[in-house]
């Protein structure tokens, strides 16, 4: 389901207004939902400062007319260095909002990875046979499950698998237990408060609510009532997962593997021994351990502990196309979005996310044209200087 952008959202606005008129679109509980992070939520604020610890050394003399934004990775081409990550419960922003995120990921030319937590199959998704699609996992007590999901997500056609290691233990989201928002949603969506104004969400969900639930856990022939799941989720998850379980996976699964919430250079610089082909450095969006380092302010040092051959993305507090930028110059190979393309989800579905990408697009392909920067592969350290 698409809807018409307000007219001003069309030619460019900030994914800070974007943010705006997501709050101004989803019941308070829903956009708090999308938008928080852990405890007091000095991680999700330092990841996005700490952007500003460095600046841009431009030198506009090497310019080009035009720039070309596209980047290999894992053997493919993207047209864009801005990934769409993993975030469970898409569809509660916008019906079937998994789907039209990939969708406008598709049109863009990159990657979209579906969360394990989606709202939509894994193979409801396939059908769409949008490409690159990536499928992210966690590592569960039943191990024959973590199998199950892996052998689905082989068997639909994904193109490479995300094992998301900072989720064993759920993190505590202060704004969600004060709007009693509960992971998963209570199905009694009367407790969620602040409606009023929020009617045209309201009408747009109104045959979907009763179907929220975490599609990829429900088994043929259960019911697929997110109450009884709700009681199994934070069970299913084994916080004493270990290396052992990174290579069963490396076994499992041929394609590209990737391990996401990697912080510590010395896990970074063990994943490269078991096999990984790439890693996201990341913080969950500062929406598990509170106080956890800044993914860019430790990007630097996981850069230099793992080989080259191993694929180095991003992510956490990317809010600009300047930012994307120095995360390349910090040696990411790209960034993914979180909460960003949640709210052009939450504003206008496909095309809010259509739009999200197009900002950032504009403002990479600014930046660099400023820097005086025609390839992607040409941005390196020497763009930045660090603040003292
Ligand atoms: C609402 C929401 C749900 C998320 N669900 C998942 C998930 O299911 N699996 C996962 O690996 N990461 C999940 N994440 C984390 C994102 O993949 C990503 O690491 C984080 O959002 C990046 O930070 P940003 O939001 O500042 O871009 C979620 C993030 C948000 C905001």
């Amino acid at each position: 389901m698409n809807a018409t952008p307000p007219g001003w959202i069309r030619d460019g606005c900030s994914i800070a207004a974007m943010r705006l008129l997501a709050q101004a679109a989803l019941p308070r509980p829903v956009f708090d939902f999308a938008d928080g992070g852990a405890e007091d939520e000095r991680t999700l604020r330092r990841n996005e400062l700490a952007f500003d610890d460095v600046d841009f050394l431009p030198q506009p003399l090497r310019g080009a007319p035009t720039r070309d934004l596209s980047i290999t990775l894992f053997g493919g081409t993207l047209n864009l260095p801005v990934i769409i990550g993993p975030t469970g419960l898409a569809g509660l922003l916008w019906p079937d909002g998994e789907v039209c995120a990939a969708r406008a990921a598709h049109r863009a030319g990159t990657a979209y990875c579906l969360s394990h937590g989606s709202v939509c199959t894994l193979e409801a998704l396939a059908e769409t046979r949008v490409t690159p699609r990536w499928m992210q996992v966690f590592i569960y007590r039943d191990r024959g499950f973590t199998r199950e999901l892996v052998e689905r997500a082989a068997a639909a056609g994904y193109g490479a698998l995300v094992l998301t290691i900072d989720n064993q233990i759920l993190g505590s989201r202060e704004r969600d237990i004060r709007n009693g928002f509960s992971i998963p949603p209570r199905p009694d969506l009367r407790s969620m408060m602040g409606l009023a104004g929020r009617l045209p969400w309201l009408w747009r969900m109104r045959g979907h609510l009763r179907h929220i639930t975490f599609g990829n856990y429900v088994k043929p022939g259960d019911s697929a009532g997110i109450a009884k799941l709700a009681g199994r989720m934070p069970s299913l998850l084994d916080p004493a997962m270990s290396w052992a379980d990174v290579d069963q996976l490396r076994m499992m699964w041929k394609g590209p593997l990737i391990l996401k919430g990697v912080l510590s250079p010395a896990e970074a610089e063990r994943a490269a021994k078991h096999g990984v082909d790439g890693l996201i450095v990341s913080n969950h969006g500062g929406r598990q351990l509170d106080g956890a380092v800044a993914s860019f302010d430790i990007l630097p040092r996981i850069r230099d502990a793992v080989p080259e051959n191993v694929e180095l993305l991003f992510d956490g507090g990317v809010r600009r196309g300047a930012d994307v930028v120095k995360a390349l110059a910090m040696g990411a190979r790209a960034c993914l979005i979180g909460r960003p393309q949640l709210w052009g989800l939450a504003v206008a579905g496909e095309q809010g996310v259509a739009h999200v990408l197009e900002i950032y697009r504009r403002e990479i392909d600014r930046v660099m044209g400023l820097c005086g920067i025609s390839r992607i592969t040409d941005i390196g350290p020497d763009l930045l200087v660090r603040r003292k």
